[in-house]
């Protein structure tokens, strides 16, 4: 079932009385980076996912958007559907939203899935680079930028040996409307650190990190699970950051896993 809430495009899976599970999409893709995910996992629990402001089908505005406004576009989602108590799955900039979000607190939330992401704020040259980015998309438009930054997202051997799957994602990602992809890079650049809330995590926590993963490696995502009390940390095999697309099979082993063991699947 698709839905608007907030201006937002949503697509809802499975009985809403179980378990609700919110994925949250990476940059610049959409809803559909999870459908295998979720095409699984629906029999069992309540799969809600979305396009991101800006981005797919969602609404795009004067793309001035800020973290805080994709956090407030998340509990917009969680207080109109009244979910109680949701996990949510974040990778990369869907894992930052997820976090603030967890740190803000504004609700009681079930667990957290942080795929191939990290708690950092940008540093310096990494903003400087954001900002280079945001110019190559005025100067030389979205698709250049989009063939510079996908395949980097991307295992070697991927490419390699699955390039329908990388092919797939690179012609979505240039579907996207520019201003909503210059305001997903202005929003990342000016985060905040959620790096000293993660000893706060009271609630059992997946990390999930692509073997080859070039953006977000597994050694950064080894700290952030060493730095969550409830924490299981995994290498997903035969990927790079694009986890759920590149191994869809492990990564939905492992959130079955996990979620059987923090909450009975509702019959
Ligand atoms: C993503 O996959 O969401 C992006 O790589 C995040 C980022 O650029 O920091």
């Amino acid at each position: 079932m698709e839905k608007i809430i907030n201006s937002l495009k949503i697509y809802l899976y499975g009985d809403s009385e179980k378990q609700a599970i919110i994925f949250v999409h990476g940059f610049p893709y959409d809803h559909t980076m999870w459908m295998n995910q979720i095409n699984e996992l629906q029999r069992d629990y309540f799969c809600v996912t979305y396009d991101i402001r800006g981005l797919g089908q969602s609404y795009v505005g004067d793309g001035q958007y800020t973290m805080e406004a994709y956090v407030d576009d998340l509990y917009s989602i969680i207080d109109e559907l009244k979910l109680v108590k949701p996990v949510l799955c974040g990778l990369s900039m869907g894992g930052y939203i997820t976090f603030r979000t967890l740190e803000s607190a504004r609700v009681k939330f079930g667990g957290a899935i942080l795929c191939d992401t990290k708690s950092d704020a940008d540093t310096d040259k990494e903003k400087l680079i954001r900002a280079s980015k945001i110019n190559q998309i005025n100067v030389e438009g979205l698709d250049k930028f989009v063939e510079s930054f996908v395949p980097n997202c991307f295992a070697d051997l991927t490419i390699k040996n699955k390039p329908e799957l990388f092919n797939d994602v690179l012609n979505k990602s240039k579907q996207h409307n520019p201003i909503g992809v210059k305001g997903a890079l202005f929003a990342m650049l000016s985060r905040t650190s959620t790096k000293k809330f993660l000893k706060k995590i009271d609630f059992p926590t997946l990390i999930l990190v692509g073997k080859y993963d070039k953006l977000t490696p597994p050694k950064t995502m080894r700290k952030i699970a060493e730095s969550i009390l409830h924490s299981e940390f995994k290498i997903v095999p035969n990927a790079g950051h694009m986890t759920p697309i590149e191994n869809p099979e492990f990564v939905t082993k492992s959130i079955k896993d996990f979620l059987s063991i923090i909450s009975k699947p509702k019959l």
